[in-house]
């Protein structure tokens, strides 16, 4: 073995074992039933995972994100958990899970598990066992059960509605065939929320955060961290009320919403993070709590979760001054709490950066409304208002500036290769909850969770030996990674080299800027004197003195075109 190699090896097992590896990760988001089908049912598996390790070694990622590959009915493509303490039969088997975890590992790439604990499926045990208990039963009592208003309970207890569209309320029958008691689902239906006043769910939840640490997963990510714990004191405020009650600009501020963000919830973290400090390193953990700006470093605390998206650039246009407000503001945010900041682009709940990118600004192109001019996504719409060159090229720009800021970047999967949202997928094929219960409204999330295309060619594009469960367009083969792979300038060799260079670049979590005289061009340097600077215009600039390191689209004698980063040193 040469020294470098060697020296490649030491340094590789000494981030790996680093308590603070999380910092500063390149974490690639899995979607497991979209990535890789081993046997050939249409259905991405653990296997198929397991077997794109190489894949993923080679992008120099620290870290997988696998969304929830729990047993499911796929009411919301696995947010709907049957156990939480199994691998769906459809993805393998607990040792599959093994040894997939064991592969990732030897790569030098840790293991989060997607964990979802503010409701269950309506096929765990425990809602089929309430459902066959009676009303005040300690079965009931795992969920939120209430009484109907009207005469005869008929009506739901509050006019509430679900985040897919509908009522948050859902009628059941009884045991003796008589119409019941409502339960409360945030999400969908067959999501009923747990209450989480119920020691049994805390300790539960304890049991499965060792249950997977023990087999190896490294963090967690918490999802909906901000809704478990409610307080539904009756009587229930109406919409209305609670609108005229909310007095944070954008959200509820106060914590006294009786069910996003309550400051009760982070009792449950602060248990969390007891268990999760157990281990060496401790398990780590990142929050999805959409909520007030404000509150979110209570979820990122060290007492608690560790840390929580931040979804500011995900909703931001492509735009300098929006950008260099949000990482400013951001990166103080986590110096103050101890943290280090988040950023994403694209996951699972959003329409893919590459294709918000090119539509006109302000659109964002997140959960596009079919009834305010946005058809464009609904299948058959009309897409001139897409430029699929600009919007591709704006995304490798905005990824090649958020991989060289201080923090965890968190990739999905498909990003890497400069994948468009999918628009073209026939309603009868349509699976998200949101786009049925949201019918002609909300479009859903279907678009960006399309099986991924490995091959130019062939059966669902290499992607299996069957068909994709979600349909791929013909177009997906020039995405494809067998297309890219080694070629100068594809998206995915920009992904790869800007992921290697950023391990050996990143060092302390400073960034400064530097100031450009022009508005439309951030520039910024972190310690060792690595640089980026992205040109948001539309004309070329001159660049900094220094070696040009990585580009997001080539150079213009020299200078930096629009719509580009580069890094220098
Ligand atoms: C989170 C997930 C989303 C899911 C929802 C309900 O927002 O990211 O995919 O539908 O929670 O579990």
């Amino acid at each position: 073995m040469s020294t470098t190699a060697t020296l490649a090896t030491l340094s590789d097992d000494h981030r790996f074992a680093d308590p603070n590896w999380w910092r500063q990760a390149s974490v690639y988001q899995i979607y497991p039933r979209s990535f890789s089908d081993s046997n050939g049912d249409g259905l991405g598996d653990i296997k198929g995972i397991t077997a794109k390790v190489p894949y993923l070694q080679s992008l120099a990622i620290d870290a997988v994100w696998l969304s929830p590959f729990y047993p499911s009915a796929l009411a919301d493509g696995g947010y709907d958990v049957d156990d939480y303490r199994d691998v769906d039969p459809k993805l393998g088997t607990l040792d599959d899970f093994d040894e997939m975890a064991a592969a990732l590992h030897a790569a030098g790439i840790k293991l989060i598990a997607d964990i979802v604990p503010n409701h269950s499926s309506d096929r765990h045990e425990w809602f089929r066992e309430a459902l066959a208990s009676p009303k005040g039963s300690p079965a009931r009592d795992r969920y939120i059960f209430r009484d109907g208003k009207g005469p005869n309970g008929e009506f739901p207890p509050s006019d509430w509605d679900s985040v897919f569209g509908g009522s948050a309320w859902e009628r059941i029958t009884e045991p003796d065939g008589t119409p019941g008691q409502w339960y409360m689902h945030i999400f969908a239906k067959e999501q009923p929320d747990l209450n989480w006043a119920n020691r049994e769910i805390r300790d539960d939840f304890l049991k499965t955060l060792r249950f997977w640490s023990d087999r190896g997963v490294d963090g967690f990510r918490v999802d909906v961290a901000h809704a478990l714990v409610k307080d539904l004191t009756e009587p229930l405020l109406s919409k209305l009320e609670l609108s005229a009650a909310n007095t944070g600009t954008d959200g509820f501020d106060d914590g006294s919403h009786p069910f996003w963000d309550r400051d009760e919830v982070h009792e449950v973290y602060a248990e969390w993070r007891e268990v999760f400090n157990e281990y060496n390193p401790p398990r780590t953990a990142v929050a999805e709590a959409w909520v007030h700006a404000t509150r979110r470093p209570r979820y990122a605390s060290p007492q608690g979760l560790g840390q929580a998206f931040n979804f500011d650039l995900l909703q931001a246009d492509f735009d300098a001054e929006e950008f260099k407000e949000i990482i400013t503001r951001n990166l103080a945010e986590a110096a103050a709490t101890g943290a280090s900041s988040t950023w994403v682009f694209s996951n699972h709940d959003v329409v893919r950066h590459a294709t918000r990118y090119g539509l006109p600004k302000g659109s964002k192109g997140k959960h596009p409304k079919g009834q305010d001019g946005k058809t464009w996504l609904l299948a058959g719409g009309p897409k001139e208002e897409l430029d699929v060159e600009l919007g591709e090229r704006r995304a490798r720009a905005a990824t090649l500036l958020m991989l060289a800021v201080p923090g965890s970047a968190y990739l999905y999967q498909g990003e890497e290769l400069g994948l468009q949202e999918v628009a073209e997928i026939p309603e009868s094929e349509r699976q998200d909850p949101s786009f049925f219960r949201n019918r002609g409204v909300e479009v859903g999330r279907d678009g960006c969770r399309v099986p991924l295309p490995w091959a130019a060619e062939g059966s669902s594009f290499g992607f299996g030996d069957g068909g994709a469960h979600l349909p791929q367009p013909a177009w997906f083969s020039k995405y494809a990674v067998e297309v890219q792979d080694g070629v100068e300038g594809s998206t995915l060799e920009m992904y790869r080299t800007a992921l290697k260079l950023r391990r050996e670049l990143q060092t302390a979590e400073e960034l400064e800027w530097i100031e450009t005289g022009n508005p439309e061009v951030l520039h910024f340097s972190r310690p060792g004197g690595w640089q980026s600077v992205t040109n948001f215009g539309e004309t070329a600039v001159d660049l900094p003195a220094g070696t040009v390191l990585v580009s997001s689209a080539p150079l213009e004698d020299g200078r930096l075109p629009g719509n580009t980063t580069a890094w220098l040193r």
